[in-house]
């Protein structure tokens, strides 16, 4: 990059429990950029849908996104496999996602100033929201290695389901996510594919960081 000053945006494309969150969070430390999960927006709705149905309406989801905290995006409620497939369901609204558009746009395009920079994980990210960005993946894994981490990561969080329940889960999240109408998953032909069904955390971490470097410091 000439001007090595310059801020630098990542945009990260993937299906469910492919590691792109892990990855996400890794780079963004590294490189001192502002994370965001877009997924966790699209479950704090469908969270909301499920559990505050009386909330559930255009003047209220418009408020809360507006004044949106990333402190609220960590409650571990909205990591449950009931919110991640309402989350599929809903974020195929196009007024939903609308609300969330501008709140996306600015984590991207205007991090706070001691970041250098936006790293932004989801669906849409690499063509919708950040089409110009500087780096571009699309992190994938094998089904069943996806669900077998997402079975381990609800495990851990004391979610009683079993395999094939979040095996059948994330199969009808695929095909909710890359064939409905608006915003769906792709890989956008100028994002490098990043398949980490054989990899570790940090061969992951590695593989990217050798390939922001090389055009950080060219
Ligand atoms: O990434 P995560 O699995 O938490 O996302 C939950 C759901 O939110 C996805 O299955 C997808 O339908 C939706 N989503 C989206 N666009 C994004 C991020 C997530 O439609 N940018």
């Amino acid at each position: 990059m000439k001007n090595k000053k310059k801020r630098i945006k990542i945009a990260i494309d993937s299906p469910a429990a492919a590691g792109a969150g892990t990855l996400a969070k890794s780079i963004s430390k590294h490189y001192n950029l502002l994370y965001l999960d877009t997924g966790k927006i699209y479950r704090m709705i469908a969270f909301i849908k499920i559990n505050q149905k009386q909330n559930f309406n255009t003047h209220f989801l418009k408020k809360k996104i507006k004044n949106l905290e990333f402190k609220s995006l960590q409650n571990k409620k909205l990591l449950s496999d009931e919110v991640g497939t309402e989350a599929s369901l809903i974020a195929k609204d196009k007024n939903i996602r609308k609300f969330v558009y501008d709140f996306q746009i600015n984590c991207a395009y205007r991090p706070p100033k001691k970041y250098k920079g936006s790293c932004l994980d989801g669906r849409d990210i690499t063509y919708k929201i950040i089409p110009d960005a500087d780096f571009k993946f699309f992190v994938t894994a094998n089904l069943k290695i996806r669900a077998k981490r997402r079975f381990q990561e609800l495990k851990k969080l004391k979610k009683k389901i079993s395999y094939k329940a979040v095996l059948k889960s994330i199969k009808i999240r695929d095909k909710n996510d890359y064939n409905r109408r608006i915003s769906p998953l792709k890989k956008t032909k100028d994002s490098i594919l990043i398949n980490t069904s054989n990899l570790s955390k940090r061969a992951c971490f590695l593989k990217l960081k050798k390939i922001i470097d090389k055009k950080i410091y060219k």
